[in-house]
């Protein structure tokens, strides 16, 4: 994308990394439209004050498919096409059901069955109603953002059953999908990407061991999310790559 004709898509930017990565890309010469998806507008107060800067802000819940339906048909009509997709909503612990289990007694359906809906479910059902606004002859990125946790083969600590279950089905849906858009729309690139530790009320709890040099602020964080996917060549559709490039085992 040499001029400013693209248009990028982010869900979940009401906060954390995906409101970083929502400014960032507002300030992004390349892309003439950004479209930032949040649950609830009218207490996104940070975003819509973004909104300001370019950004379209769109009601979107990743639990109700109808919500996802309508705005992809709000980008689809607006923009047409779509350049770069990231899914970022996620939950690790909630007021509600959803938290970190440390033991097995700690699990319970509800708390499973949500943390699947806006991890793993979420960011599927959002493929499948933008999936066609990335088939276009230039280079499409759909990027859903995981966690090393969700890594099988890295799992040497156990726990966090819910987050770590949820994120692995996302990796599989990613490069499920990947392989379906390798057919549909070739010249679509998706990844499973790892942000890193970063300061967010997500992370909050769990990072006193975390090195300060470690924990990204979020604009960082988003920058480096950027540059990663910016690199992205063909042939590394359906992997599960990190913050700063390297690839990280399923
Ligand atoms: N922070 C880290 O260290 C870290 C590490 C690895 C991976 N990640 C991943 O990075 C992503 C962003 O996390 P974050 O750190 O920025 O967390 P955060 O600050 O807690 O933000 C979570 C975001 O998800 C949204 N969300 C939750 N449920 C939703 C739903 N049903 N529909 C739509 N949006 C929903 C929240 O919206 P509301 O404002 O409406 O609640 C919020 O925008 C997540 O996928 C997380 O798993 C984070």
């Amino acid at each position: 994308m040499s001029e400013a004709r693209g248009c990028a898509v982010v869900q979940g930017a009401s906060r954390g990394i995906g409101l970083a990565l929502a400014r960032r890309l507002s300030a992004d010469a390349r892309f003439a439209r950004v479209f930032a998806t949040c649950r609830r507008p009218e207490r996104a107060r940070a975003l819509r004050a973004a909104s300001g800067a370019g950004i379209d802000v769109l009601r979107l819940d990743v639990t109700d498919e109808a919500s996802i339906e309508t705005a992809a048909t709000t980008v689809a009509g607006a923009a047409g096409e779509v350049d770069l997709l990231i899914n970022v909503a996620g939950v690790l612990h909630d007021e509600g059901p959803v938290a970190p289990e440390k033991r097995l007694e700690s699990i319970t359906p509800e708390g499973l069955g949500a943390a699947f809906q806006v991890n793993a479910f979420g960011p599927l059902l959002v493929l499948k109603h933008f999936h066609s606004l990335l088939r276009h002859e230039r280079r499409a990125v759909v990027a859903n953002v995981s966690a090393r946790v969700g890594s099988i083969g890295d799992n040497r600590l156990g726990g966090w059953y819910g987050y770590r279950g949820s994120k692995a089905a996302l990796n599989m849906f990613t490069r499920t999908a990947s392989i379906e858009l390798g057919r549909r729309a070739p010249n679509a690139i998706a990844v499973a990407i790892h942000p890193g530790t970063v300061d967010t009320a997500l992370s909050r709890p769990f990072r006193k061991s975390v090195p300060p040099a470690s924990l990204f602020a979020p604009d960082r964080a988003a920058g480096q999310i950027l540059e990663v996917l910016d690199g992205l060549a063909p042939e590394q559709t359906g992997t599960f790559v990190a913050w700063d490039g390297t690839e990280i085992p399923w």
